[in-house]
């Protein structure tokens, strides 16, 4: 008998954990600038493993992603994902650029005080004891209680876990912010939003980093994922 007393028991827990208070640590803001190496799996999708650095300014209005594929073949160099605070967002490789729009522009440090930040409460997350958050970009967040660092987060189907945190950490070298001409003249599919009415959803943005990175056959089935996503 005890098993179906004890699913009522864990349902009303859960319910109750989801409507917590978050704990002050948990509200800390993000540093206004870091650097954070993340590992991305997107083998489920047709991808690849893939190692980011992340580079975010919040100061200066900006977010960069350096993207590397796992065992990329000859002339694959990194995709780079430059994302500035008035929303608009460049994704390109050596050759080929698209250019995104997200109304939101750039999460700002204390994003967990937004309307849509909702605390999810505790959970164990790659070996951490984690804070959990959800808002309308992660359908989860992970944070280490004990130091505050950023443990793991995932936008729907892409999951990506932190290697490291370093906050103040800043990109200064401008050449690697600065999207290519060709990002401009229209020349390589540039200005390629998706999404309804031109603004590009973040699923648009995991999925281009699948075909820029060398699985241009499995951007159809891409497509369920990203209806069945898109509200992320
Ligand atoms: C990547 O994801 C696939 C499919 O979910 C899984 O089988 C595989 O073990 C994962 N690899 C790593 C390194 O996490
Ligand atoms: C947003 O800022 C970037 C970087 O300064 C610029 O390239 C882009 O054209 C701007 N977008 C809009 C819509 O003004």
């Amino acid at each position: 008998m005890w098993p179906l007393l004890l699913v009522p028991f864990l349902l009303a827990a859960a319910a109750h954990a989801s409507a917590a208070e978050p704990p002050a640590a948990a509200m800390a803001p993000w540093p206004e600038q870091y650097h954070a190496l993340v590992v991305s799996n997107l083998t489920a999708r047709g991808g690849r493993l893939q190692v980011i650095d992340i580079y975010y300014d919040w100061p200066r209005g900006r977010d960069l992603n350096l993207v590397r594929l796992q065992l990329p073949d000859a002339g694959e160099p990194p995709l780079r994902n430059v994302e500035w605070a008035n929303g608009t967002s460049y994704l390109f490789d050596a050759t080929s650029c698209q250019t995104y729009h997200f109304d939101v522009g750039l999460l700002p440090p204390d994003w967990k005080k937004a309307g849509d930040a909702a605390y999810l409460g505790r959970a164990r997350v790659d070996g951490f004891d984690c804070y959990v958050w959800s808002n309308f970009l992660f359908a989860r967040y992970y944070e280490d209680v004990a130091t505050g660092r950023p443990v793991a987060w995932n936008f729907g189907m892409d999951e990506r876990h932190v290697l490291s945190f370093e906050p103040g950490g800043v990109l200064e070298d401008s050449s690697m912010w600065q999207a290519p001409a060709y990002c401009f003249d229209g020349s390589n599919g540039g200005d390629a939003a998706g999404g309804v009415g031109g603004q590009g959803s973040r699923d648009d943005l995991v999925n281009s980093m699948i075909g820029f990175a060398g699985a241009p056959a499995a951007a159809a089935s891409f497509e369920q994922d990203a209806a069945a996503c898109d509200e992320l």
